[in-house]
């Protein structure tokens, strides 16, 4: 008999019909007579309700199906006696594929903190929060392929390895095969990169950005999907040190097309998770809403469900620093001493600003837009006022920023000038010089962090909870 998914079984299976069906136990319930074995095979929230007789298979197999052992179930259908689910299956053959010692499984059926399941990451997975969350990462990720490949945008595959510094900030992980104790020196007595494996100093990625800038300026419109690195020392519900970035790059794009794509591209997506994740997303929305139970009301988020909806129909606000400052220097918590970090013109937005910005003043998501130039990459187009870039970064509510991006500086000769003030070496980056010497065009992308939206439309709270295996400064377990 062909198996069949337990999500195939729960939206299609007929009364009588005979199935085959394989997964983990989340639960048994017995009594007397019958066993009741909640089944979740991770194609679906929903479990398949199981019953099977105790006089049947007898006591000694039954006392060996417990939470997570791995099963395999053969039975006819019949109409579900319980609330919700359309079938249930009464079984007439149990296949145990592995047993689950229930006095040393780690993850009881029980309710356990997000804590305690981080800690137990390679089994997290068998929690209803767990693949919820890991399924709609799935559907996102397809969906970001689906949406650019209709837009007719490549998925160009940059480079891990890489020589640069692309956001020019040194937070890199070095790749070196050369010894870490006594490693060759030279003349000025630096450990000597020249022997290294490339043949030169070699960092993980922080970003694709700048060879995504090379795919545009020839095949138009091109995006990254990869892992980027980044060895900042921020301990944070928001930071982590591999994270999953997209970053579309198109030729021919100046700002304000940019916050355009942005903005469809994160509309898309959520439009794409309302109608393909509804099951997954009714269950976050009421862990949410059981995890916000004690806190006072006004702290409380807004459904999740809610929220999608209302970033889908509201337009994103538009705004330049300059006057997001203005708005904060005259927000009641600058005038009463409320903020950490202090507001002027030229600072680096924190977290308590964009914040005030996107939940309380706006109340909506925002794209913030003409940064100081000082505050960002030496890739960014230089505005005619010298003193701001054309820079986008986008914030949503409770996450911050979630993109960050700019439309790039096309001329040469303002380039290199930009590039010797930030000491980025112009000689090591000829080939990034060469798009703007030979057919320069004006051109755009921006970069989405992928965990940071993960977080948005799961709910959850911690970015270390929507990534399989985080790895964050002192943890690098699994
Ligand atoms: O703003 P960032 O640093 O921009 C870039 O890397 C550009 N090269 C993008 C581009 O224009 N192509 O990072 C982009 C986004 C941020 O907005 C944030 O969502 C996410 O990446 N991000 C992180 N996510 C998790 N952990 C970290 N440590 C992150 N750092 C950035
Ligand atoms: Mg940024």
């Amino acid at each position: 008999m062909k198996r069949l998914k337990i999500k195939e079984v729960l939206a299609g299976g007929e009364v009588g019909q005979q199935v085959l069906v394989k997964g983990w136990v989340r639960t048994k319930r017995g009594s007397k007579n019958v066993n009741f074995i909640a089944l979740n095979d991770g194609s679906t929230i929903n479990n398949l309700q199981v019953v099977a007789d105790v006089e049947k298979f007898g006591e000694a197999l039954l006392r060996d199906i417990n939470t997570s052992a791995a099963l395999g179930i053969t039975g006819e259908l019949v109409e579900s006696m319980g609330s919700g689910q359309s079938v249930e299956l009464v079984a007439s053959e149990i296949t145990i594929y592995g047993k689950s010692d229930p006095e040393k499984y780690p993850i009881q059926p029980k309710k356990h903190s997000l804590e305690f399941l981080r800690e137990n990451a390679h089994l997290r997975f068998r929690t209803a929060t767990f693949s919820a969350v890991f399924r709609i990462r799935h559907a996102m990720a397809f969906a970001i392929h689906k949406y650019f490949n209709d837009k007719g945008f490549y998925y160009l595959h940059t480079p891990i390895v890489t020589a640069s510094d692309a956001e020019g900030a040194g937070q890199m992980f070095r790749v070196s095969t050369l010894p870490a104790i006594d490693p060759p020196l030279n003349e000025a007595g630096e450990v000597d990169y020249t022997q290294d494996f490339f043949g030169r100093a070699t960092n993980l990625t922080v970003s694709g950005q700048l060879e995504g800038e090379l795919g545009a300026t020839a095949l138009g419109e091109v995006y990254t999907f990869g892992p980027t690195f980044r060895a900042e020392n921020s301990n944070t519900t928001r930071h982590l040190a591999e994270f999953w970035m997209i970053e579309p790059e198109m030729a021919f794009y100046e700002l304000k097309d940019n916050m355009d794509l942005a903005e469809e591209f994160l509309k898309y997506l959520i439009k794409y998770a309302l109608e393909n994740c509804m099951d997954d997303l009714k269950f976050l929305s009421n862990r949410l809403e059981q995890e916000e139970k004690n806190k006072p009301q006004d702290q409380r988020s807004m459904e999740l469900i809610e929220k999608l909806q209302f970033v889908l129909e509201n337009d994103f606000v538009r705004c330049t620093y300059t006057e997001a400052i203005e708005i904060l220097r005259n927000s009641k918590p600058y005038k009463k001493g409320k903020f950490q970090f202090p507001v002027e013109w030229g600072i680096d937005l924190q977290s308590e600003h964009e914040r005030y910005l996107v939940e309380k003043h706006f109340n909506k998501p925002v794209i913030l837009i003409d940064y100081p130039k000082d505050i960002k990459a030496f890739y960014m187009k230089q505005n005619d006022d010298g003193k701001t870039v054309a820079a986008m970064d986008v914030l949503f509510p409770q996450i911050g920023e979630i993109i960050g991006g700019s439309e790039r500086e096309s001329n040469y000769d303002k380039l290199v000038k930009r590039m010797e003030e930030m000491d980025v070496p112009t000689d090591e980056m000829w080939w990034y010089l060469d798009t703007r010497r030979y057919g320069t065009v004006p051109h755009a992308g921006f970069g989405l962090g992928f965990e940071r939206f993960i977080l948005f439309v799961t709910g959850m709270g911690n970015i270390r909870d929507v990534i399989a295996f985080p790895r964050t400064p002192k943890n690098a377990e699994f």
